[in-house]
């Protein structure tokens, strides 16, 4: 059974179709990048995913579970703030502003929500945050605030916070575009380390390099659709389509 299945998902704003019909399917432990230009849907596609937009039609599956059908509107409607957290929670989201919470320490932010969840210890939580961060080599940076920290220390913190959730699918979108190169490789390290322990994983991303050798599948979004997908080399070293050649001969200048 597919971890994750998503179809025929299409979403409006102000009667402009953003997202026009996407269909795609991901295996547990697969990493999945998302790349395609500024406006094509990408962000779009991620917060539908994590129910921070209501999709028009549609249907969202995790592990089987239908978590958003589109035919089934009216009952959507009627989903419940506490039901749509519960949904939430099949998925981590890691943004481009790492949106840390400033008043509280890394350690803090980790162990915020899993101390919200309540279903494990205090000291339990503290435990396993501490290991998220020494995981993202931050053990020297647990008790300090995001403004002491690099970008790319408070981009590592929000991934272990994303990972203190024990997600089934971990969201990126465009986790190193506000870094500059020599931060974007150490985030993009992390998330590599977390490829090869199999965490299944969506990235929207423009390092072009890093999703053709840390992704298994590649899907190239242009104007609200999946205009090509397939294995990332594939994609990436010989796409098919005009449109795609063209995208990557731009990105490839950089
Ligand atoms: N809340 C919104 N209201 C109206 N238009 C939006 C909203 N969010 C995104 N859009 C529009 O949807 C299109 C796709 O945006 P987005 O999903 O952010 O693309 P990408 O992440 O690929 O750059 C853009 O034209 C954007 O202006
Ligand atoms: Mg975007």
């Amino acid at each position: 059974m597919s971890i994750l299945e998503v179809k025929n998902i299409t979403k409006k704003f102000d009667n402009t179709m953003i997202l026009k019909g996407i269909d795609f399917s991901m295996e547990e432990g697969e990493v999945i990048s998302i790349i395609g230009s500024s406006g094509s849907g990408k962000t779009t596609l991620l917060r539908c995913l994590n129910f921070l937009e209501t999709p028009d039609t549609g249907m969202i599956k995790v592990n089987g579970e239908v978590l958003f059908d589109g035919a089934n509107i009216e009952s959507n409607k009627r989903i419940q703030e506490e039901e749509i957290r519960k949904k939430r929670l099949h998925f981590g989201m890691v943004f481009q502003q790492f949106h840390l919470f400033p008043q509280y320490t890394a350690l803090e932010n980790v162990c915020l929500a899993p101390n919200l969840l309540k279903n494990k210890s205090s000291d339990e939580i503290k435990q396993e945050g501490m290991m998220l961060l020494d995981r993202m080599g931050l053990s020297d940076r647990m008790n300090n605030y995001p403004h002491q920290l690099s970008g790319g220390q408070q981009q590592r913190v929000a991934i272990a916070r994303a990972l203190a959730m024990n997600p089934d699918i971990l969201c990126f979108d465009e986790p190193t575009s506000a870094l500059d190169p020599e931060l974007t490789g150490e985030v993009l390290k992390v998330i590599r380390s977390l490829a090869d322990n199999n965490t299944t994983m969506i990235i929207v991303t423009h390092e072009m390099g890093f999703a053709r050798d840390v992704s298994d599948k590649v899907l190239f979004m242009d104007q609200g659709i999946i205009l090509e997908q397939g294995d990332a080399k594939e994609v990436i070293d010989n796409p098919q389509k005009e449109r795609t050649k063209q995208f990557l001969s731009v990105m490839n200048k950089y």
